[in-house]
């Protein structure tokens, strides 16, 4: 029976970089990189009565962007049980200990990608949206035409600091999806990032990879699209149709849904693969009063409620009208 659930020390880090090669795979040589603590990651574990590790996880101070705000967050990693131990309840206890001390922190949220969902479910977790490779010809973007009012232009190190909204929304967040820490992120991509200026301000960034070739097998692998406001989405989208005689594939890292099909067409698009991520706590609660406008079917249009309660939503006509949502300025 484990004894001890408590935050790792370095003399722990080899038996924890063992349960996790145990329970995912991989080499079994040590490396090094992965015996040292990070700043901003915080390893736990669960010793039994000998003081052997017999579980871990590791919580990510991380941000995700939602609706225009980094909200602090845990990413949750690295969650493995010893086999002969598990279904005992410490995947439970260790999450307990690790979302407690993560709230201590500033933490308001938890996300992970799960490798299985049930286990996360049962202490809070749902799911939550997910991050897909989607494939689609270059070609289908090659009409989008640059808007007249956007500057591209390559990233240089110096942007990074002027760039933590869309930095920090490009992983499975966005605005509606989660995450990056909120330390400056710079893709190491063997592409060119390029950030998106207008009027000074920084309101789009892509990052990708060009892969080999210029034939038919040339692809280009874009890890990061986000964009702030409908046109600097359009512009990054216009610059990727341009790369269609010589990467005629297109491969895009996309949360589902992303507002970039609605700008785009994105005819001949496969989803190749789709990575859901969960979310804790698993219901939140609140409201919040909208004034739709609707010019084309006014019926619609007035102050409404829009309500979460027990993990459902539902839109009532009434309330004060208060917030008309600042991403639909932009589209
Ligand atoms: C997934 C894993 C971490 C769960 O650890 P565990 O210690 O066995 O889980 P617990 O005993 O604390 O179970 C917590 C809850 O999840 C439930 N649960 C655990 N495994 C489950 C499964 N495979 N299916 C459905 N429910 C499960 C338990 O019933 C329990 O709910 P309850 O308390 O209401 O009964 C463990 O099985 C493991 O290490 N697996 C291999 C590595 C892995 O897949 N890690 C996840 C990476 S995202």
């Amino acid at each position: 029976m484990a004894q001890d659930v408590r935050l790792l020390a370095a003399e722990d880090r080899l038996a924890a970089w063992e349960l996790s090669r145990l329970a995912f795979g991989g080499s079994r040589q040590s490396p090094p990189q992965l015996l040292e603590l990070a700043p901003g990651r915080y390893d736990w574990g669960a010793f039994d009565d000998a003081g052997r590790l017999v579980a871990r996880a590791v919580d990510r101070e991380q941000c995700h962007w939602f609706g225009g705000r980094l909200v602090p967050a845990s990413g949750v990693a690295s969650v493995a049980v010893a086999p002969e131990i598990r279904g005992t309840g410490l995947a439970r206890r260790i999450l307990t200990a690790l979302l407690a001390a993560a709230r201590d922190r500033g933490a308001v949220i938890s996300t992970l990608f799960p490798t299985t969902q049930a286990p996360y479910r049962r202490v809070g977790y749902e799911a939550a949206g997910a991050l897909a490779w989607t494939v689609l010809p270059t070609s289908a973007l090659a009409a989008i035409r640059q808007p007249s009012d956007v500057v591209l232009r390559p990233a240089e190190p110096a942007d990074v600091p002027a760039v933590p909204g869309p930095a920090a929304a490009c992983w499975s967040g966005r605005s509606r999806r989660s995450t990056r820490p909120r330390k400056p992120y710079w893709p190491a991509t063997t592409g060119s990032p390029w950030p998106w200026g207008g009027g000074g301000a920084i309101e789009g960034y892509a990052s990708w990879d060009r892969g080999p070739g210029y034939d038919a097998s040339g692809r280009l692998s874009v890890f990061d699209l986000m964009g702030l406001t409908g046109p600097a989405t359009t512009a990054l989208l216009a610059m990727l149709g341009t790369w269609t005689s010589v990467a005629p594939a297109l491969e895009l890292r996309l949360p589902e849904p992303d507002p970039a099909i609605l700008l785009a067409p994105f005819v001949g698009a496969t989803v190749q693969s789709s990575q859901p991520w969960m979310l804790w706590p698993e219901h939140v609660a609140g409201s919040v009063d909208l004034l739709l406008t609707d010019d084309m079917c006014p019926w619609n249009a007035g102050p409404h409620r829009l309500v979460l309660d027990g993990g459902y939503g539902r839109l009532e006509v009434g309330g004060g009208g208060d917030v008309r949502p600042a991403l639909l300025d932009h589209f």
